[in-house]
C-alpha cells in the first residue's frame, strides 16, 4: 500500500536507508526517506534485497481472535463455555449498581460480607451455569481489546434508566454494538422510580434499529431495578437463553489463552492483571507472556479475593507474576517454558518498536508474522 515510507522499508529489511535509496535511484527513482513506496516498487526492491516481503495490517500481525476462533473451531475437545457479558450504557443509568445488585443476588451467603470494593469483572451462577460479567465502557479496555481484535465480549446489555430515556452515550453504545455484531439484551433499570417510561424508552431504542421483542423486534427489553433486585433472575434467564444459540465452545486443555481486562502495578503484589480465560486453564505456575511483558505465575486471586490455583474458559482472575503491567486488552498466553516466555516477550517489544519506529497505525512491512 501507499503508506509504507522508504525508511520503514529499509528498517524492515534492516538494511541501511541510503543502500534502498541507491537502489531506488539506479531504478531512476529519485525518493527520499519520507517518500512512499507503492506496491510495484516494494516488489523490486524485495528483488533486489532479496527479502521476501509480507504486507499486513499490524492488527493482523498479532491477530489473536482470528487465531483463537480457528484453534477453538478446529478442536474436537472443545466444549461449552459461559458467556462473558459487558455492561454498557449512558452515564449514571446504573450499570454498576446492577451488577453490584446481581453480584449481591447470586454470591452464596458468607462470601458477600464486607464486599464494597468496585469489581469489574466476575462470574456468577444461575441454576448451575455461570455468567461473567464485565463492567464497562469508559473503561479503556473495551476499546483496547476492540484496537487488537480481541474483544472477549459475546453478549452486550445495554442499560437504560427507564426515567431518562435514549441519551448520547446509549447511542454510541448502540452503534458499538451493531459494529461488533454481538447479540443485544436491553436492561430497562430504574423501574422502582415512579417517571418510569418504559414504553417510551422502547420508542426510542426502535427508531435507532433496537426493536423489542414484543413490538415484533428481535431485542429482548427486561425491566430490572438495581435498586430493589427486581428483574434480575429475569435478565440472567435472558442472558443464558441467549448464549445458548451462540454455542460458546472452548478447550479446557489447550494451552491457556486470556484477555486482559485491566492492569495496575500493586504494592506488594507488583505488576497485576485481571483476565478472562478464553480458551485452555491459565494455572498457578504457568509461564506465561502477555504482549512484551512476561513472568511465571505466582497467584490467580479471584473475584472474592481468595487464591485459587487454575482458571478455566470465561473465568476471571487476578494474575500476580509478570515483570511488567500488561495493556488492556492484550493477550496472555501459557508458553511451553520460561525461555520461550522471555523470547516470544523480546519479539514483541522489537514488534511494538518497529511500530512505534513507523509512526504506521494501518500498515507496515512485516516480517515477523511467522514467529506466531
Ligand atoms: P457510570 O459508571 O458513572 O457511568 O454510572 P453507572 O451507569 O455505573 O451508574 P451507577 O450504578 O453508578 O448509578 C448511578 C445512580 O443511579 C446512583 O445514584 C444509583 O444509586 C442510581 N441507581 C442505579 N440503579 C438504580 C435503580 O434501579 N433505581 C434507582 N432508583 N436508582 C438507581
Ligand atoms: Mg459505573
Amino acid at each position: 500500500p501507499e503508506d509504507i515510507r522508504v525508511y520503514e522499508f529499509a528498517e524492515a529489511i534492516k538494511r541501511p536507508m541510503s543502500e534502498v535509496i541507491k537502489v531506488l535511484f539506479d531504478l531512476g527513482l529519485m525518493m527520499t526517506k519520507n517518500d512512499f513506496l507503492g506496491n510495484d516498487e516494494i516488489e523490486i526492491l524485495s528483488e533486489e534485497f532479496d527479502v521476501e516481503v509480507t504486507i499486513v495490517d499490524p492488527k493482523d500481525a498479532f491477530n489473536y481472535e482470528e487465531d483463537l476462533a480457528q484453534d477453538i473451531e478446529k478442536d474436537p475437545d472443545a466444549t461449552k463455555r459461559p458467556p462473558v457479558i459487558t455492561i454498557m450504557g449512558h452515564v449514571d443509568h446504573g450499570k454498576t449498581s446492577l451488577l453490584d445488585a446481581i453480584r449481591k443476588a447470586k454470591v452464596s451467603e458468607g462470601e458477600a460480607g464486607g464486599i464494597t470494593q468496585h469489581i469489574g469483572a466476575y462470574t456468577v451462577q444461575q441454576n448451575g451455569e455461570a455468567i461473567t460479567f464485565l463492567d464497562t465502557p469508559g473503561h479503556a479496555a473495551f476499546s483496547h481489546m476492540r484496537q487488537r481484535g480481541t474483544d472477549v465480549t459475546d453478549i452486550i446489555v445495554i442499560v437504560v434508566a427507564a426515567d431518562d430515556g435514549v441519551k448520547p452515550q446509549t447511542l454510541e453504545v448502540i452503534k458499538i454494538a451493531k459494529e461488533s455484531g454481538a447479540p443485544v439484551i436491553v436492561a430497562l433499570n430504574k423501574m422502582d422510580k415512579e417517571t418510569a417510561q418504559p414504553d417510551m424508552v422502547k420508542g426510542q431504542m426502535a427508531e435507532h434499529g433496537i426493536s423489542p421483542v414484543d413490538w415484533g423486534g428481535d431485542v429482548e427489553f427486561i425491566p430490572v431495578s438495581a435498586k430493589s433486585g427486581m428483574g434480575i433472575d429475569d435478565l440472567l434467564e435472558n442472558i443464558l437463553i441467549t448464549a445458548e444459540v451462540l454455542e460458546l465452545r472452548a478447550n479446557e486443555n489447550a494451552m491457556a489463552k486470556a484477555t486482559v481486562v485491566e492492569s495496575s502495578l500493586e504494592k506488594g503484589r507488583g505488576p497485576v492483571a485481571t483476565v478472562i480465560v478464553q480458551n485452555g486453564t491459565l494455572k498457578v505456575g504457568d509461564y506465561v507472556v502477555c504482549g512484551s511483558s512476561y513472568g511465571r505465575i505466582k497467584a490467580l486471586i479471584d473475584e472474592n479475593n481468595k487464591q485459587i490455583k487454575s482458571l478455566l474458559p470465561s473465568y476471571t482472575a487476578v494474575v500476580v507474576g509478570l515483570n511488567e503491567v500488561p495493556a488492556s486488552g492484550e493477550v496472555m498466553m501459557a508458553m511451553e517454558s520460561d525461555k520461550e516466555a522471555k523470547e516470544y516477550a523480546q519479539k514483541r517489544h522489537e514488534y511494538d518498536r518497529h511500530i512505534e519506529l513507523s509512526h504506521s497505525t494501518k500498515s507496515t512491512l512485516e516480517d515477523m508474522t511467522s514467529m506466531i
